[in-house]
């Protein structure tokens, strides 16, 4: 019997997994086709065989009946906007093309109200499969932003129901048997993910997952700075030390999620800043005059605070332009300001290193926003000069079969599944042999230490309010919804806003930092790196 298991363990170890090639994702915003002169962006402008999979932005939902909206029926419907998209596969069989439901403008409330009730969920499902199955997408991209957040119309119970909702949808599309995928949308902001997010069951249910990791600073924010920096800066503080790309993508990794299905979000855009009044210093983390609203809008995509590559480039190139543009060692992305005018963007040069990253990283591939942003008449260059960098090293790249994680995934935060009202059963979560499991294996297999390598190793908490809680006594009110106790193997969550003690998995211990149970070697206590096994 022994025997047989070792062989059997041996057979799986050995066995070889199809090398699993990159995703390239690329949203296209159906309003791009408005944008005045040389900005209009129609589908034939598609750069179809650079994308593995393109993703038509947006659908909404409409909340007197939950079903699916079309936000714009005349050009979506109409002029065959849908359709004529779907027909792209005719001439590039081996593109996926999908339908996105969301996007910012949407709001969250109305997703929020759909996923309440399970009346609600079916009757958008029903619609979702029908409007699937009438244009002939290949996938469906869950964009609410975000479940439970209270800022954006959400609710507490979001969290639960958008699980639902997904394991319901999954179900479903399973049961039409047409391979559509589910991917989902995500931001990385540590509070958002806690809300909102079942991450190592929904990474388990979806087939990819496109992180959002730009947009990580803003004119609301209240300085200048790019938004989205590789890696932690010096002038980096509070909530924004972890707020980079490297950071974000390693948040859901530590929260359960296989890096193989982990895409990189790449803006195609700079987020624009005015600065304050005869401010000249142009560092990162500048002044700036927040009632501007961002800096002046470009000419062809004509918003505030927000310019398109194409918009970016010509500027930089021509030297008489007035702009200076500069670099961000540590952050690793380009910058550049005029007068009172400040950018951060990406440019061929940080792109090529968030691929080489991207790659070394083991991730699922790369997903911009959006297409339509890229340089797609050569202006500066060659045309689509960013997509190319995408193409060039994703479509070069197989991503590995993560080593096992080390990281145990808490019995609480495991959603209850609900059963579907035909009766079918749920989805079969059971991971396959060899496939990568967000807890602690009771297999032989060898136990490897944790899936990536930091760049560096964490800060000391000393700043970090979130840590200031001593577990010496049980804390007798809610600071936050993670709280360290006195012995490692527990620890306090807030439940109806009072402190409730939980216990970690046996061999596991609190870690206060990422607020998971850890292996004792992962501590970020120095009592509690020694806990018999
Ligand atoms: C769809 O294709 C037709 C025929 O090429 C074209 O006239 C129409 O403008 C297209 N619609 C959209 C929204 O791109
Ligand atoms: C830009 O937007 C403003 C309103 O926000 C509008 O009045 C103006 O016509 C737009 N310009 C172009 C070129 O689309």
């Amino acid at each position: 019997m022994k025997l047989l298991l070792a062989v059997a363990t041996i057979i799986t170890l050995l066995q070889p997994y199809d090398a699993t090639p990159a995703r390239i994702v690329c949203y296209f915003s159906n309003w791009a086709i408005y944008r005045p002169g040389i900005g209009r962006y129609a589908q034939e402008d598609l750069p179809v065989d650079l994308c593995t999979h393109i993703v038509y932005s947006f659908i909404g939902v409409n909340d007197a009946d939950w079903s699916v909206l079309v936000i714009d029926p005349e050009l979506d419907v109409d002029q065959n906007g849908f359709r004529n998209f779907t027909n792209l596969k005719k001439t590039h069989p081996k593109v996926k093309l999908q339908v996105a439901v969301g996007g910012w403008a949407e709001g969250g409330s109305k997703y929020s109200a759909m996923v309440a009730e399970k009346s609600r969920r079916d009757a958008f499902i029903r619609s979702v499969i029908s409007f699937m199955n009438q244009y002939e997408f290949d996938g469906f991209d869950l964009d609410w932003e975000y479940p439970g957040a209270a800022d954006r119309g959400g609710s507490f119970s979001d969290k639960d129901k958008f699980f639902y909702f997904v394991e319901e949808l999954r179900r479903a599309f399973d049961k039409e048997g047409k391979n559509w995928e589910i991917t989902m949308a995500v931001p990385i902001a540590k509070f958002r993910l806690q809300e909102g997010y079942h991450v190592p069951e929904l990474c388990e249910l979806l087939d990819a997952i496109h992180v959002m990791s730009y947009d990580l600073r803003g004119n609301w924010a209240g300085f200048a700075d790019s938004h989205s920096p590789l890696y932690k800066r010096p002038h980096d503080q509070w909530a924004y030390e972890k707020l980079n790309v490297n950071d974000g993508l390693q948040l859901w990794v530590d929260y359960g999620c296989s890096p193989k299905k982990l895409i990189v979000g790449i803006p195609f855009y700079g987020r624009t800043f005015t600065l304050s009044n005869s401010n000249t210093n142009y560092n990162p983390g500048t002044y700036i005059n927040k009632e501007a609203g961002g800096g002046s809008p470009g000419p062809y995509t004509n918003a505030t605070g927000f310019l398109a590559y194409y918009e970016i480039c010509p500027e930089i190139l021509n030297k008489d332009s007035g702009w200076t543009k500069k670099w961000d060692e540590h952050g690793k992305v380009p910058y550049a300001y005029k007068g009172n005018q400040w950018v951060g963007y990406e440019d061929p040069e940080s792109v090529q290193i968030k691929m080489d990253w991207i790659k070394s990283k083991g991730y699922g591939g790369a997903m911009t926003w959006a297409i339509d942003m890229d340089d797609f008449h050569g202006l500066c260059g060659p045309k689509n000069p960013l997509i190319n960098i995408l193409y060039a090293n994703m479509n070069s790249y197989s991503v590995p079969e993560p080593t096992i994680s080390t990281t145990p995934r808490p019995e609480w935060a495991r959603p209850p599944s609900t059963p579907s009202a035909d009766g079918s059963k749920p989805v079969q979560t059971t991971p396959k042999p060899g496939q990568w499991v967000p807890e602690k294996s009771t297999s032989t297999t060898q136990r490897t230490t944790t899936v990536s390598t930091t760049e560096a190793p964490p800060a000391p908490a000393v700043s970090n309010p979130q840590n200031e809680v001593d577990g010496s006594v049980a804390p007798k009110e809610c600071k936050q919804d993670f709280m360290p106790h006195e012995l490692c193997d527990k620890y306090y969550r807030c439940v109806h806003g009072k402190p409730t003690e939980f216990a970690c998995r046996p061999g596991t211990v609190f870690h206060t930092q990422s607020n998971i149970c850890d292996w004792p070697e992962h501590a970020d206590r120095e009592k509690c790196k020694k806990i018999e096994q």
